[in-house]
């Protein structure tokens, strides 16, 4: 667009979480789980697609730079269930490609909403013999208190808005905004 925006970032309504916020905050959670799990010869993150890429990416440099050896893995997995929320009954669309038995796994997560996807897959990790699952989540909304999850490292506790940016999508959109806002109403319904 001529004044320099993109034509999606003007669908946002407000920022929830900014660049900056994401960068400083990725640097602390970094530093908390190096810290942690200094004893480990590596650390195996298991980022959760899509939503996840971006703070995966961001997140296991972070971690490098400060911590024990890096490795990746992702998965994706569906809840079963219409629109924006979430049954508890999950599907997996992609596995882990090797084992995770005696690793000191790290969930990375864009988003802690009922917390029903995260128990599920804690379940399914410990079942598949991990040494340690720590979960870290860029952001966590209210209802995820409700659920006895121990979501151990935990960047930004926001309003049960839905939101997208950095990784979170509306309609496969909006995961390339470097920030975490809230569309404006006039979006929903256009597409
Ligand atoms: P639960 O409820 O199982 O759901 O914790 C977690 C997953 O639901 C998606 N989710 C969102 N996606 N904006 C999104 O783009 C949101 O506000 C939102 N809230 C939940 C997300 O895929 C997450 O992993
Ligand atoms: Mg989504």
């Amino acid at each position: 667009m001529a004044d320099g925006t993109t034509w999606h970032s003007s669908d946002i309504d407000h920022v929830i979480v900014s660049e900056e916020q994401i960068r400083d905050k990725t640097a602390e959670l970094a530093k908390q789980v190096a810290a942690d799990h200094a004893d480990a010869e590596s650390i195996l993150l298991v980022g959760v697609l899509k939503g996840a890429v971006m703070f995966m990416a961001d997140f296991a440099r972070a971690l490098g730079r400060v911590g024990p050896p890096v490795e990746l893995e992702f998965m994706a997995v569906s809840s079963y269930g219409q629109g924006t929320t979430s049954s508890g009954v999950v599907r997996i669309l992609k596995d882990l490609d090797r084992d995770i038995a005696g690793r000191h796994v790290v969930v990375v997560e864009d988003i802690v909403d009922s917390g029903l996807t995260l128990s599920w897959l804690l379940k399914y990790l410990e079942s598949r013999s991990a040494a340690r699952v720590d979960v870290v989540a860029l952001l966590r909304k209210p209802d995820a208190l409700k659920v006895s999850i121990p979501v151990r490292y935990v960047g930004f506790d926001i309003p049960s808005e839905f939101v997208v940016g950095y990784g979170l999508d509306y309609a496969e959109r909006y995961r390339d905004l470097p920030f975490v806002g809230v569309l404006k109403p006039s979006v929903y319904g256009r597409g």
